[in-house]
């Protein structure tokens, strides 16, 4: 989730450069750049941190051009640093590119380039291709670009400048959305089409599989293997806060819907389909580390907190080792009790948690083995874990969580998937089928966000209400408490996340007549229990949506509305569960008229304690 630019034109490029990237800040600020072709060779300028820092050494150490490219990155491989940004540059500078997306093959190709001589200065996936360019290149760059492309897995989304056609610019794509502006004697690339609102609103879309090839004059597109491609030209017509948003009224819709795209981000690379294996060597965990662990602490803070219940229970059922999930500002003055083979798993999306910092810091203290899921490279937590699981969601703007959770959840599974095979706890067929069903989910969230109208309707019916209750057993007991957490957040409506069986010590007494309650069932094994539970709301007048797995009888008789999701493993319906409360969150409070994506009283980040 980084932002491209690129410009081709009459006009001096820098700025054009620097006003796209400054309208894409917000999918990457750890470090900017832009190449140029200066008439005589490609000119790099890039500076770490916000684009301020860029647009500073600029001003000091300025350049003139008229083509040129420009990124704003938000680090996958290799930490936020100078060298790390992008443009990257073959050794002679013949290529510059940047680029969006994970180059899953790159230290295999990072390997064949050097012992071909070429030198990386870069820990980055993307500095292979432009030395990838650069020993492809033999009469043109769209041939040296189609040779390439054959050699590279993953995803990416390229702007390529090379000194050998200084008069064009090349836009690739594949499965990382790339658009090309079309101008008056000017041509534009970029990420998303904030960049280059101000300048076109005639924007061809590319596809995965294409290449344009811009000029002054025009621009062609080819497929990878050379045919023409006959484009649509797309007339935009929002505004440049809508197109920021990609359309969605709110960051946190659209970080909704980017869950499927998030997801497969966080499984890329991480599993070995035919030899039913999860391949996450890059933590950096020893396998008798991993063998000798005898009881795991989880730490984090709401939302990743709420993901750590979940990951409690799929690590203790796959590994059958202890395990506690505990909130970080409770932890780190519990003086808790480490030994020697505990593991400590902190959850941060931001990486900048204080409280969770801090426990981070505790369990340092106490000879903890630590290892962090987080978002974000570079950050605070990532520095200070030992070993880091990078839930690759891009960048999350809403204050509200959603798709950091659902991929630190997808963490969880490939992280107790992997010590179970290190382990030899699960057999490489079980594996095996762990990870169809892993591979499913992303499909099925796509599936469930399709029927994202039924929640504006239920949505509409809360309208009036002060209280609701999310009832369920099991992991479903940890969704409702994330459920809950996200209608409050943002809608500003009380509700509590109850343990169902618990309802029966206190709380049925607040069931009154109309009184919302949505129950999760998704839990085979607990589907009779719960419905018992709904029963018992019910004859105290509550109105019930049920979530289920499955489309019982019992269930359409006991509940008042019904929704279903797709049938995977017991342990995995937590991803799939959470979507339908994430929705029916987001439009309560979009009913009511919110700042949805800066709730009252609440930061994003909350680095004080
Ligand atoms: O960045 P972190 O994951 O460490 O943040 C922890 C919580 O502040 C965060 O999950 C918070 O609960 C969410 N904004 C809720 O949607």
């Amino acid at each position: 989730m980084c932002g491209i630019v690129g410009y081709i034109g009459y006009r001096d490029t820098v700025p054009v450069l620097l006003n796209g990237l400054r309208r894409l800040e917000y999918r990457g600020y750890d470090s900017a750049g832009i190449a140029v072709w200066n008439e005589q060779q490609i000119d790099v300028r890039k500076a770490q941190g916000r684009l301020a820092n860029l647009e500073s050494l600029i001003e000091v150490s300025p350049v003139e051009a008229t083509i040129g490219i420009g990124h704003t990155r938000w680090a996958t491989h290799g930490k936020p640093s100078h060298i790390n940004s992008h443009p990257h540059t073959d050794v002679h500078r013949t290529f510059s590119i940047v680029h969006n997306g994970i180059i899953e093959n790159y230290l295999q190709l990072k390997d064949e380039l050097t012992a071909k001589g070429y030198v990386f200065v870069s820990e980055t996936d993307t500095e292979v291709i432009s030395h990838l360019l650069a020993d492809c290149y033999t009469e043109s760059v769209f041939d040296a670009v189609q040779k390439a492309t054959k050699r590279m897995r993953g995803a990416f989304a390229l702007a390529v400048l090379s000194i050998y056609e200084p008069d064009r610019l090349y836009a690739v794509r594949y499965a990382s959305p790339l658009i090309v502006g079309i101008g008056v004697g000017e041509q534009f690339i970029a990420s998303d089409i904030p960049a280059i609102l101000e300048y076109t609103r005639d924007v061809i879309i590319l596809n995965d599989g294409e290449v344009a090839i811009l000029t002054r004059d025009g621009v062609e597109v080819r497929t990878f293997e050379g045919q023409a491609v006959d484009c649509n030209l797309l007339k935009v017509d929002w505004d440049v806060s809508t197109a920021e948003k990609g359309g969605y009224e709110h960051f946190m819709l659209k970080e909704i819907h980017e869950q499927p795209s998030a997801l497969r981000k966080t499984l890329t690379g991480r599993i070995e389909t035919d030899y039913h294996r999860i391949k996450l060597d890059d933590l950096g965990m020893k396998v008798n580390d991993v063998k000798n662990i005898e009881r795991i602490h989880i730490v984090a803070c709401g939302t990743a907190f709420h993901a750590g219940l979940i990951g409690k229970t799929v690590l203790e059922r796959l590994l059958r080792v202890p395990v506690q999930t505990e909130i970080a500002s409770e932890y780190r003055y519990a003086n808790p009790i480490i030994t020697a083979n505990t593991l400590v798993i902190v959850v941060s999306q931001s990486g900048e948690t204080a409280d969770t910092l801090a426990a981070l810091r505790e369990a340092k203290r106490q000879g903890a083995n630590v290892l962090a899921i987080t978002n974000v490279v570079g950050s605070s937590v990532a520095r200070e874990a030992d070993h880091v699981f990078l839930t690759w969601a891009g960048p999350e703007i809403a204050v509200a969580s959603t798709k950091a959770y659902t991929t630190q959840l997808l963490g969880f599974y490939l992280i107790s998937l992997y010590f179970a095979q290190l382990r030899g706890a699960l057999s490489s067929i079980q594996i095996g089928d762990y990870i169809a069903a892993l591979q499913q989910i992303p499909d099925q969230v796509e599936h469930i966000l399709e029927s994202f109208e039924s929640f504006i309707s239920y949505a509409k019916q809360l309208n009036e209400k002060n209280n609701l209750f999310f009832i369920g057993r099991g992991t479903d007991y940890g969704v409702c408490l994330e459920g809950s957490l996200k209608l409050k957040e943002i809608s500003y409506i009380h509700s509590e996340a109850y343990a169902a069986g618990e309802l029966k010590h206190g709380t049925l007494a607040l069931i009154e007549e109309g009184t919302p309650v949505v129950a999760l069932l998704t839990q085979d094994d607990l589907f009779e229990k719960t419905l018992s539970n709904i029963k018992e709301v019910k004859a105290r007048g509550a109105n019930v949506l049920a979530i289920a797995n499955a489309d019982h009888a019992s269930l359409r008789d006991a509940s008042d509305a019904q929704f279903f999701i797709p049938q995977t493993n017991a342990l995995f319906h937590a991803i799939t569960a959470v979507i339908p409360m994430q929705l029916i969150a987001y439009y309560a409070a979009w009913l009511k008229g919110h700042d949805v994506d800066k709730p009252r009283n609440l930061a994003k980040s909350v680095t004080v304690e």
